[in-house]
C-alpha cells in the first residue's frame, strides 16, 4: 500500500517535471529545508515535492496534476506568517516565488499589477520609481511577498490611513483547486457586477486557491513626514491624543503606535544601536506620524498638535523627530518591540482588536486578569492602537517553566483575554491570521451561522478539501 502511493507520488513528480521542467520542481532535502519550518522555528512540517512555478500557466499545471492525483496543496510565499499556515504539513507545495515579474503599472490609474512572488519592498520601490506610493508597510517587508500578503489580508503601521491589504487590492487572479484560472485583473475603483470574489481569496489563507497576481492601489507621495515620540500616563491619554491628532491633521494621522516602558527597555537591552530619544519614568509612548503634502506648514501642525496635547495634559512631554535618522530610530524602537520580547524569552501572544473607542478599557482590564491569574507576569502591550489592534503580549511570571507556561499553564489565561476580547466585541485575530494556530479557537468562538457560511464557500471552491487543508477551516 505505502509502495502504491510512493509510486503514485513518483509518477506525480515525474508528470509536473515534464510539464514544468527541471526548474519548476524539486525534491532536493536541502533546498526544500527552509520552506518546511516557519522563521521563528515554532514550526516544522514536510512536503514530497517542492513546485516552482514560473508562470500562471505552471500553477495551472501543477494544480491540475494535483487534482487528478486527489494530492493537497500547500500555497507559499515568504514564509513570514505568524500562524503556521504556511508550513507544509505533508501537502504539496508550490511556491510562487518565481513569479515575481511586474505586469503592469499603469500610473494614470494609479495601479500596479504584480505577481504573487513580488516582494514587499519591491513593491514600494516600483511605487516609488512612478513617483507613488504603495502605504503597505509591516516588519516583515523584505520577505514577505504580494500573493502572501493578500492571502493573509495583511496589516502592519499604515492601517489607520491606508486599510489593510483588503483595501488596497483592486483585482486578482487566481488559480482554482481544479487548475482554472480566474482572471478578476480588473483596475476599477467601481465595478458593480455581482460577488466581488477577489474578496473570498483576500485573507483565505490559501484554502480556496492560489493568488497569482494582483491589481493593486496606488496613492501620491507623502511630500513630507513629520514623525514625534511622546511620553503619556495611560493608554486613555494614547486614544484622546489620536482623536487630536486626527483632527488637527485633517486625516493625516498615517502612524499612531503605542510603546510600553518595558517593551522600551526591551528592545534597548536586545537590539543593538538603540537609545531612548525622550527618557521617562511614564509607563507608554505613543510614535505619532503625519504625512503630509506639502512641506511648508507641516512642522508647525505638529508643533501645535503637540502644544495643544500638552496643554490638555494629555501628552506629557515629547520630541519631534528632526532628522531622518531620528524618525528611523523611532521606528526601530516599534519594529524591534516582538523581536526583543522573542529575545527576552517565550511569553503568551494575543493579537486582538476592539473598537479604538474601548482599547483603553481592554488593556487595563486585560492587564488586570493578567495579574490576577498569573501573580509576576509581565504584561507587553504594544501596537496598532490607530486601528484598535494591539498585540497583548504576557511574559511567564519569574521561576515559571516558559515552555510550560505558553503551551500549558498559561491557556486560561489566554483563554480569559479571549473571552474579554469577545465581551467587547472585539476579535481574536486582528492581523496574523487563523492558520493551525487559532484554528479549533475559530470553530466555536464564530457563531453557528458564520461558520457554516465560511464552510459552504469552501466547499463551493474546493469540494475536495485539497487546499491548505487544515487551516482556518
Ligand atoms: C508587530 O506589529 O510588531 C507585529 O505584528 C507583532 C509580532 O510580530 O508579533
Ligand atoms: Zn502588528
Amino acid at each position: 500500500m505505502a509502495d502504491d502511493q510512493g509510486d503514485r507520488i513518483s509518477t506525480f513528480i515525474a508528470r509536473l517535471t515534464d510539464a514544468l521542467g527541471p526548474k519548476g520542481v524539486s525534491t532536493d532535502a536541502h533546498e526544500i529545508d527552509p520552506h518546511i519550518s516557519d522563521w521563528r522555528g515554532r514550526w516544522k512540517g514536510s512536503t514530497p515535492v517542492l513546485v516552482k512555478p514560473a508562470s500562471t500557466e505552471e500553477v495551472s499545471a501543477a494544480m491540475t496534476l494535483c487534482a487528478a492525483y486527489g494530492l493537497a496543496v500547500n500555497p507559499q510565499g515568504g514564509n513570514s506568517g505568524m500562524v503556521n499556515g504556511s508550513v507544509p504539513q505533508g501537502e504539496v507545495l508550490i511556491s510562487l516565488k518565481r513569479m515575481n515579474k511586474v505586469r503592469e503599472v499603469d500610473v494614470l490609474n494609479d495601479a500596479m499589477t504584480l505577481e504573487a512572488g513580488v516582494i514587499l519592498t519591491r513593491a514600494q520601490e516600483i511605487a516609488e520609481q512612478n513617483d507613488r506610493l504603495f502605504p503597505l508597510s509591516l516588519g516583515a517587508q523584505g520577505v514577505a511577498m504580494i500573493g502572501g500578503l493578500i492571502s493573509t489580508n495583511a496589516g502592519g503601521v499604515q492601517v489607520l490611513r491606508y486599510g489593510m491589504m483588503r483595501d488596497l487590492v483592486l483585482g486578482i487572479e487566481a488559480v482554482l483547486p481544479d487548475g482554472r484560472v480566474w482572471n478578476g485583473l480588473r483596475g476599477l475603483r467601481k465595478d458593480n457586477t455581482g460577488y466581488d470574489l477577489k474578496h473570498l481569496f483576500i485573507g483565505a489563507e490559501g484554502t480556496l486557491g492560489v493568488v497569482t497576481a494582483a491589481t493593486l492601489k496606488l496613492f501620491p507621495r507623502p511630500a513630507v513626514k513629520e514623525t514625534a515620540w511622546v511620553t503619556v500616563a495611560s493608554p486613555t491619554k494614547a486614544v484622546e491624543l489620536l482623536q487630536l491628532a486626527k483632527a488637527a491633521s485633517g486625516g493625516a494621522v498615517t502612524g499612531f503606535e503605542i510603546v510600553p516602558q518595558l517593551g522600551l527597555q526591551l528592545v534597548l537591552r536586545h537590539i543593538p544601536d538603540t537609545r531612548d530619544p525622550l527618557p521617562s519614568g511614564l509607563p507608554w509612548r505613543v510614535l505619532v506620524e503625519l504625512s503630509l503634502p506639502r512641506e511648508e506648514g507641516a512642522r508647525d501642525m505638529m508643533e501645535s498638535l503637540l502644544a495643544d496635547a500638552i496643554g490638555r495634559e494629555i501628552v506629557a512631554d515629547a520630541v519631534i523627530c528632526g532628522s531622518e535618522a531620528q524618525k528611523a530610530m523611532v521606528w526601530k524602537i516599534r519594529e524591534n518591540i516582538a523581536v526583543a520580547e522573542r529575545a527576552h524569552g517565550k511569553a503568551l501572544k494575543h493579537d486582538v482588536s476592539v473598537p479604538v473607542s474601548r482599547v483603553a478599557e481592554f488593556m487595563e482590564r486585560g492587564a488586570a486578569l493578567a495579574h490576577t491569574m498569573s501573580p509576576g507576569a509581565d504584561v507587553i502591550a504594544f501596537g496598532h492602537v490607530g486601528d484598535g489592534n494591539i498585540h497583548f503580549n504576557i511574559t511567564p511570571p519569574p521561576g515559571a517553566d516558559q515552555e510550560r507556561f505558553v503551551e500549558q499553564d498559561g491557556l486560561p489565561l489566554s483563554k480569559a483575554v479571549h473571552d474579554l476580547i469577545a465581551s467587547l466585541n472585539g476579535s481574536i485575530s486582528a492581523e496574523h491570521g487563523i492558520g493551525r494556530l487559532k484554528r479549533d479557537e475559530l470553530a466555536w468562538r464564530k457563531s453557528a451561522v458564520e461558520m457554516d457560511m465560511m464552510r459552504a464557500v469552501k466547499r463551493a471552491l474546493d469540494p475536495d478539501g485539497r487546499m491548505n487543508p487544515g487551516r482556518v477551516l
